[in-house]
């Protein structure tokens, strides 16, 4: 008989909102020529190194990013957020991510900053312990290495 051992890495989410299913096609010269699926393999990468699995989540709405987040609540060790346009305008997702008790580390393609100033204001940094902008979409790699510092810092510290 085949036992099929359910798998047991605790999970890291890494959640993209609106528009980032089009990675690749979108803008290129802002947002660059990696998809979506390839970033999402990179984290899962980075992620296996440290004995980690991810949970890939991409909604274009921001009901579906909510209930991502309190879906995660329990099940997830800490999260790697790109929210795309609704960091700059969602306090909803700003309150659901104060109900997630782990590491928040936000992501962003482009350096949001050297852009138009409405998208200077983030409704995510109070709530990240880092913010990695600017990088293109190994900013999502360093997301991850820094979110594995964390928790094995804390680990550590236990
Ligand atoms: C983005 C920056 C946001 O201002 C924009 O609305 C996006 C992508 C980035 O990854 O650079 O959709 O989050």
């Amino acid at each position: 008989m085949t036992i099929v051992e359910p798998h047991t890495e605790p999970e890291i989410l890494i959640l993209n909102g609106p528009n980032l299913n089009l990675l690749g096609e979108r803008e290129p010269e802002i947002y660059g020529r990696t998809t979506l699926a390839d970033i999402e393999a990179m984290c899962a990468d980075t992620a296996a190194e440290a004995g980690l699995s991810v949970r890939c989540i991409q909604s274009n709405h921001e009901g579906g990013l909510i209930d991502a987040v309190h879906d995660a609540r329990h099940s997830t060790v800490g999260a790697v957020i790109n929210a795309g346009a609704y960091t700059h305008t969602s306090l909803a997702l700003h309150d659901a991510l104060k109900s997630y008790d782990h590491p928040i580390i936000e992501v962003h393609l482009s350096n949001p900053h050297a852009r138009e100033a409405v998208r200077h204001h983030s409704y995510l940094s109070p709530v990240a312990a880092a913010v990695i902008a600017g990088a293109g979409a190994q900013g999502y790699v360093h997301a991850g290495e820094i979110l594995i510092d964390l928790l094995t810092n804390a680990k550590a510290k236990l």
